[in-house]
């Protein structure tokens, strides 16, 4: 039976524990890639990537193992990404797995964000493999880093792998260990297709990728398919494995990993976590876990000259293509001219978009401060969807405002309980329960505003448990709360995409502390520039730039050529990322400093 020699399993680690190392070096051991071929860190494909050392894309590899026992064994290598924006792929992703290897580097320890994967593979019910890594580091310690793994994740680790992901010791007895501890797959070949989808990807000759686990069934060219959450239908027109290549196969059974394409051209026909099955015999039920992946955030993008827009609108399509969850529509403001509204599954999400437009479409932007979406339930009785702040009509129009709601759950160990509650309650979270998940770990789950999570709420969950821990969020619905839209003036001009909308309980302080950031943030010109919070006319914080004295750069920069020019190129660069409203110049930073709160 061909089941049993498969092992599907997953890479979990902190960032830079050597995860994409520990990869390559298994690729090597299967000679999956011809050493002289071997581009450092395979998995990670895109730019953005690898310049953020950070892992955003899924990716599945598909290699032979010669294992002591005489046989040949097929692994998948699926990868999976590590930001809270992305925790339900990381969820999808493992869901294809049947074991997972864990990561620690010996001289640091078990860090928060790994405790989060793994708890979604413990959940899963993975079989977890603990490997230590980096022996080779003379601060390496071994057998403290297993005690921590026991106590702190809870899991058996006597029996860890000890690997030097960088020089390849210890990693064929890792390749031993998972043939023997990671269970081979189970499933029907004889049983009607599902197949879960674990992630999409756009390519321009082959239409959208679909990288698949098949749970029953099987699936060749030819069949007709069908999307069971999304509905839409298809036709496959080729399926196979990545090795890390692209290759072709007669068909994938129950068990396997790979790719189906069917000529697919919109991406959020297929959305991640779905289940395929065939039309002509379609399975009852889909695999459970599925959820429809919304944009939770919203900010406009500008490009800092009017004559890119449609430059910008271009990059955004191409960025779709590829992206199922990035939503985009055009607005205008009168501060900033044409630019998109774009939604975002969370921060991390929208400044990799950001980075990206910048990096590999050229574009220079300027993006405004991330809000959630809010609805105002006018006097007539009908809801208006306020995707900008500036858009939340007059109070004297409206019947009351909600915004959205999110059921946030928090792991910690259970000595930060007081400091997590805390934390919550200060951001009008709602106490719904708590459960110890073993001796040492609880999961508390609040009810709270998503505003107050999107911004900051993980720096500083992060820095009252140290790092320990980590928490998931998901959308419960909108409630309506007391809010107020403020809008800031400068020089006596409100510029709209400076508005936001607080909490009124909270209008006070944060307007304080809008003025006074936006005082620091803003160039001094020849005259003075008033900058001022207002609800509806009512101002209620200012603060005043002073203007620049003529004679302070003068003299002193005078003399020095090459001062004056290293000031000079730095202004031009700052330039680029400015707006000039009316008479005052704004820069980037001015646009963000509202959800930076102290
Ligand atoms: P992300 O891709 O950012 O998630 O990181 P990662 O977990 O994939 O880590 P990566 O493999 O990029 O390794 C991070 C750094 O640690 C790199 O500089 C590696 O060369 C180094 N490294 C990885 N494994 C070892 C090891 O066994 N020993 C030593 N000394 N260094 C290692």
């Amino acid at each position: 039976q061909r089941q049993k020699y498969i092992r599907n399993f997953s890479i979990v680690a902190h960032i830079d524990h050597g995860k994409s190392t520990l990869a390559d070096r298994i690729l090597e051991l299967t000679d999956t890639v011809a050493k002289r071929d071997m581009k450092n860190q395979i998995l990670d494909n895109m730019p953005v990537e690898r310049e953020r050392g950070i892992t955003v894309k899924l990716n599945a590899v598909q290699l032979t193992y010669h294992a002591k026992d005489g046989h040949d064994y097929i692994f998948h290598l699926i990868d999976t990404p590590g930001h809270a924006d992305f925790s339900y792929e990381v969820s999808r992703s493992l869901a294809a797995c049947e074991g997972a290897i864990l990561v620690v580097d010996a001289s640091q320890g078990v860090e928060a964000q790994t405790i989060a994967n793994v708890y979604l593979a413990i959940k899963d019910n993975l079989k977890i493999i603990p490997d230590i890594n980096k022996i080779d580091l003379p601060s390496a310690q071994p057998e403290k880093t297993k005690k921590e793994i026991e106590d702190v994740i809870g899991i058996d680790a006597s029996n860890a792998a000890e690997t030097s992901a960088k020089y390849g010791t210890g990693v064929p007895d890792l390749m031993e260990k998972i043939v023997h501890d990671i269970p081979a797959p189970k499933g029907d070949v004889a049983g009607p297709l599902k197949a879960l989808v674990f992630d999409s990807a756009y390519d321009d000759y082959r239409g959208v990728v679909l990288s698949v686990r098949l749970y029953s069934g099987y699936v060749k060219v030819g069949d007709r398919i069908r999307m069971m959450n999304g509905k839409h239908e298809f036709t496959v027109t080729e399926v196979g494995v990545n090795s890390p290549k692209p290759i072709a196969k007669k068909y994938l059974m129950a068990g396997d990993v790979g790719y189906i394409t069917a000529s697919i051209k919109d991406i959020t026909t297929t959305r991640v976590g779905d289940t395929v099955t065939k039309v002509d015999r379609p399975a009852k039920h889909p695999l459970p876990g599925y959820k429809e992946r919304k944009p939770m955030v919203y900010a406009g993008l500008y490009p800092t000259s009017n004559s890119k827009f449609e430059e910008l609108r271009e990059s955004l399509e191409k960025l779709k293509l590829n992206d199922a969850a990035l939503e985009f529509k055009p607005e205008s403001s009168k501060a900033l001219g044409f630019g998109f509204r774009c939604g975002f599954l969370g921060l991390l999400h929208m400044s990799v978009v950001q980075e990206r437009l910048e990096q590999e479409f050229n574009m220079s932007l300027i993006t405004t401060a991330p809000s959630v979406t809010y609805k105002a339930i006018l006097n007539d009785g009908k809801v208006k969807k306020v995707e900008n702040p500036y858009d939340m009509p007059d109070p004297g129009t409206t019947k009351e405002i909600e915004e959205p709601y999110v059921k946030v759950t928090v792991m910690t160990p259970s000595k930060y309980i007081g400091a997590v509650m805390k934390l919550c309650q200060d951001r009008r979270g709602q106490y719904k329960t708590m459960r110890y998940l073993d001796k040492y770990h609880v999961d508390i789950v609040y009810s709270m505003p998503l505003s107050e999570i999107i911004y900051d709420f993980y720096d500083h969950l992060k820095s009252k448990t140290r790092g320990y821990a980590s928490y998931t969020y998901e959308l419960e619905g909108y409630k309506p709360s007391d809010l107020v839209k403020i809008d800031i003036l400068l020089n006596g001009d409100k510029v709209d995409a400076l508005s936001f909308i607080s909490h009124r309980s909270f209008a006070y302080s944060r307007s304080r502390e809008m003025v006074t950031k936006l005082k620091k943030l803003i160039p001094r010109q020849n005259f003075e520039i008033p900058v001022q919070a207002a609800i509806g006319a009512k101002i209620i914080a200012r603060a005043t730039i002073k203007p620049y004295r003529k004679d302070v750069t003068g003299p002193l920069y005078g003399g020095d050529q090459t001062r004056k020019d290293k000031l000079l190129k730095k202004q031009k660069e700052g330039k680029k990322r400015m707006k000039a409203v009316g008479k005052v110049v704004i820069p980037q930073s001015a646009f963000m400093a509202v959800f930076k709160t102290d």
